[in-house]
């Protein structure tokens, strides 16, 4: 039978990062040794706490379907959170669980943009906002963000791209793949300019406890309207708890368009796993030190590998303000994105995601992440300034 698919899903791109981590598995299935600083995913274990409570929920039998929603203990974690690091309460009907905040990104886009309206995306941006803007037949409008403003997001260059066909504005901060943080005042003239030109704004907060200057300087934009008229923060546990495989997500956001992304849950997933969801509330409630020493050892981290990058010739690196993630340039090196990464994957067994993954504006920079120990680190960075010497 001749294969006849969709446009939606003819336009699909997924998250190119997941190729590189497919030729990297080839690679090492050859026996080669590789040093991963492809995938954004934290090398540390879930904190015990984390785990042991799921695992003595799943003992007490909470493993059936529950409230689409999510189950009412964590909406309200999520609530009580909010206030405190957000500065307003939520009603718990503007709470949802997600299976991860990726999904989010889906729920939002599906829910609030029609084929043919735009979404303004930031460039170079995590790759899902793009393929979820174009499986819904919505077009994507991209806002260069660049290395001289230290990568954060001008929201003159936001405005500039609004135009009668704009709905949605995405932001994202920190910032995969910058580690970029926006300043107060950048957040809350993108949230007055969302508010001037009545748009939802989609802000993408789950690097929000992964800021290295101090927990106090992160600001969210949904302060301005307390997520009860356009503004939807996207948020997980994924990242800060090292929870990739947990999935859970959590939305908040005006109560209508929350029902609607729950309806949409309940169509594609009809819940949240209930175990994974106990777990999410003892991250949230539990004891922190887990997430303390993951955050130090991560600023650790950065450190050696930024200032390790500028030492070696043709390559050049902002130093970031939060995530997980570096985004040098290599511009000097001669090669394109593509080249660069495949060459030092080949050549010294060094897994990096080209800069262009995530936009065309990447292009001349490739994405670190330092998921991997100091000792991984520093042996990278002596294979890359033999291998550019
Ligand atoms: C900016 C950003 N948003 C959302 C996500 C999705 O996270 P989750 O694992 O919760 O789906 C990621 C994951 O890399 C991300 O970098």
């Amino acid at each position: 039978m001749s294969k006849r698919f969709s446009t939606a899903a003819q336009n699909l791109i997924g998250q190119p990062m997941f190729r590189m981590l497919s030729k990297i598995e080839d690679l090492e299935k050859q026996g080669k040794q590789i040093l991963h600083f492809e995938l954004g995913d934290p090398d540390f274990p879930t904190p015990t706490n984390i785990s042991e409570a799921a695992i003595k929920s799943i003992r007490e039998g909470n493993t059936h379907y529950v409230n689409s929603m999510g189950i009412r203990e964590l909406r309200e974690a999520a609530q009580l959170t909010t206030k405190l690091s957000r500065g307003f309460e939520p009603s718990i009907d503007q709470v949802l669980v997600t299976p991860g905040a990726n999904y989010i990104i889906f729920l939002a886009i599906s829910t609030l943009v029609n084929p043919g309206e735009e979404v303004i995306i930031p460039d170079p941006g995590f790759p899902t906002y793009t393929s979820a803007a174009n499986f819904v037949g919505a077009e994507t409008v991209f806002v260069p963000v660049h290395e001289k403003n230290n990568f954060r997001l001008s929201p003159d260059d936001l405005e500039s791209k609004i135009t009668n066909k704009t709905r949605l504005l995405i932001i994202n901060s920190p910032a995969n793949p910058t580690g970029s943080v926006m300043t107060k005042e950048e957040l809350l003239e993108v949230a007055k300019i969302a508010d001037r030109k009545n748009l939802y704004l989609l802000t993408d907060e789950v690097y929000s406890r992964l800021i290295f200057d101090s927990e106090k300087s992160f600001f969210s934009p949904s302060t301005l309207d307390e997520c009860k008229e356009r503004t939807i923060i996207i948020n997980g546990l994924s990242k800060a708890f090292s929870m990739t495989g947990w999935r859970i997500g959590i939305a908040i956001g005006p109560s209508e368009v929350i029902t609607k992304m729950g309806l949409v849950v309940e169509t594609l997933s009809s819940c949240t796993p209930p175990f994974c969801q106990i777990a999410g509330l003892e991250a949230i409630n539990g004891d922190q030190s887990g997430l303390v020493k993951m955050k130090k050892e991560y600023f650790d981290r950065k450190n050696i590998l930024v200032e390790g990058l500028n030492d070696i010739n043709g390559i050049s690196c902002v130093d970031p303000g939060g995530a997980m993630y570096v985004f040098p340039n290599i511009k000097e090196t001669g090669m394109t994105s593509d080249e660069f990464s495949e060459y030092v994957l080949g050549k010294i067994g060094i897994g990096v995601l080209p800069g262009n993954n995530f936009g065309a504006n990447g292009e001349g920079y490739i994405r670190m992440c330092y998921s991997t120990s100091q000792k991984n680190i520093k042996e990278a960075l002596s294979r890359l300034k033999i291998l550019f010497k």
